[in-house]
């Protein structure tokens, strides 16, 4: 656990883990599993400028995303598809064909999530997959009560979850209420793991991750049972462990 400044520290943490993959990686390539939403931001701003400046490369890694709405075309301008090419790839020198998300409008989208998860393990699975995490624990799209064994699969959105993201949108009404996501078991199967969370809207989520016992009324709690999880908090997050 490392308990940070602000987000540009923890944003130097989580690209520290990044490059690490990206150095070490055997001829497979790095698989690098992405998150969207506001918390990896830094991370992303700092793995762009190490990029421009010190030049990362990219060029052999592969990406996948976490989750997808579903519904939202991929040119949405709130589509996860085109959130981490705007936020990510296209300042990078990552080919853009080799970044996967679920498709949101497939027209069998139970097809789509078992097939998602097909792609990931014929990519060898995740190396390092970075994690936000939702106030109410989620992480990806898994709400309290999902399967902790749970796979890729067609979720519906909680009230608090649809709250909490309706401010990227028009209104309430605009946000899908149904997302493609990566499973509990899905996400678990990554090597390594790197949560990153900001603010007091997220300190209950994140003591119960650390200190809370296992349970689907906390999805994040699955995590415990994996053997290399880094959480990154600024002291807001942090503030209740
Ligand atoms: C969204 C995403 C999650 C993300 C979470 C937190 O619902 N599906 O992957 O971790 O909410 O978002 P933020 O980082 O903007 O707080």
């Amino acid at each position: 656990i490392h308990i940070v400044e602000d987000a540009a520290a923890g944003g130097v943490v989580v690209a520290d883990e990044i490059q690490r993959v990206l150095e070490q990686a055997d001829d497979r390539g790095p698989v690098l599993g992405l998150a969207t939403g506001s918390s990896p931001l830094s991370a992303y701003q700092e793995l762009i400028r190490r990029h421009r400046e010190e030049g990362l490369s990219f060029a052999d890694a592969r990406a996948f995303l976490l989750d997808e709405y579903v519904g939202l075309p991929d040119e949405h301008e709130q589509s996860y598809h085109r959130f981490i090419r705007e936020n990510l790839v296209y300042h990078i020198d990552l080919p853009e064909e080799r970044v996967d998300s679920p498709d949101g409008t497939a027209e069998d989208p139970h097809a789509e999530a078992v097939a998602y998860d097909g792609r990931i393990r014929d990519a060898g699975g995740v190396d390092v997959q970075v994690l936000g995490i939702g106030s109410n624990g989620h992480i990806a799209f898994n709400e309290p009560g999902s399967s902790l064994g749970s796979r890729t699969r067609v979720v519906g959105l909680t009230r608090s979850t649809i709250a909490d993201n309706s401010r990227y949108f028009a209104s309430p009404e605009d946000v899908p209420i149904q997302a493609l996501s990566q499973g509990l078991g899905t996400i678990l199967e990554a090597r390594r793991i790197v949560l990153v969370a900001s603010g007091e809207n997220k300190a209950a989520a994140i003591a119960q991750l650390v200190e809370g016992g296992i349970s689907a009324r906390w999805p994040a709690t699955v995590l415990q049972m994996h053997p290399e999880v880094v959480v990154v908090a600024d002291e807001a997050a942090a503030s209740r462990l």
